[in-house]
């Protein structure tokens, strides 16, 4: 998905990653397109909570040497100041203890480090990145059905007010453009349809699926009408001083 951000690509390109850790890894999507336009870094360290996205990770980053670490309990065992760069990648909408994470990333970094948040925002979208944003909104309500932290996206202020709360001070900031062309294609449309439908399906025993489906059929009249792509991103380089 990140391959469609050529913007973040630039910014990425520009990094000096040290000693780098990427926190809530996942599958290792960021950290493969990281990966895949820098190699200044020294050492690279991966963190997630959840054990099956790790392994995805570990799977798709095979050739590279990684220190992956699989925890909830904060802090890590860790050192402070070990990290010349950390980057938050799309992970700040699943964050529950989010000042736990801020504190603790704020141990981790090094003195002169470089915290990078890099976040879907949902203000100031055009048609086919709101069919995205209200998918993703849909994703995150099952989520929570399923007892699963995530929240909908953020505007651009909201993530820059919890960046300033967390006591981490804004060195730079871009909003990065999905390249991708955002006219409505049949194939991509009707795969789309076949995963929300999927999605709401899942859930036809709960008391909310009627709400779900009305939400999904929603949903697909906007996709049907506009074409989907993922918004554009806040991109935040944060430092402690
Ligand atoms: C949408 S994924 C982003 C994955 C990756 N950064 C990327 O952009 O490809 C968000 C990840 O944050 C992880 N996460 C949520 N809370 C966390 C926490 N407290 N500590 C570490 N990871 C966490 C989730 O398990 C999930 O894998």
């Amino acid at each position: 998905m990140y391959k469609e951000y050529h913007a973040l690509a630039l910014q990425i390109k520009n990094l000096n990653l040290g000693e780098y850790l990427e926190f809530g890894c996942g599958d290792g999507g960021f950290l493969d397109f990281v990966l895949a336009q820098n190699s200044s870094y020294k050492t690279i360290t991966a963190v997630d909570i959840n054990p099956e996205s790790v392994d995805k990770a570990q799977e798709k980053l095979a050739g590279h040497d990684i220190h992956f670490i699989v925890d909830k309990k904060l802090p890590l065992d860790l050192k402070m100041n070990s990290f010349s760069t950390i980057t938050l990648s799309n992970t700040l909408h699943h964050l529950q203890n989010k000042e736990s994470v801020f504190a603790e990333l704020k141990r981790l970094i090094k003195p002169d480090g470089e915290i990078i948040i890099t976040e879907m925002i949902s203000n100031e979208l055009a048609r086919p990145e709101q069919t995205y944003c209200r998918f993703h909104a849909l994703r995150a309500e099952v989520d929570r059905l399923h007892g699963i932290f995530h929240e909908t996206t953020y505007t651009a202020n909201e993530i820059q007010e919890m960046i300033s709360e967390a006591g981490l001070r804004i060195r730079s900031k871009a909003i990065l453009l999905n390249a991708k062309e955002a006219v409505p294609d049949k194939i991509e449309v009707a795969e789309m349809e076949t995963i929300i439908d999927n999605l709401t399906q899942a859930e036809s025993l709960r008391p909310e699926f009627l709400a779900l489906e009305e939400t999904a059929r929603s949903i697909k009249a906007h996709l049907r009408q506009y074409g989907i792509k993922r918004p554009r991103q806040l991109y935040l380089a944060t430092t402690t001083y």
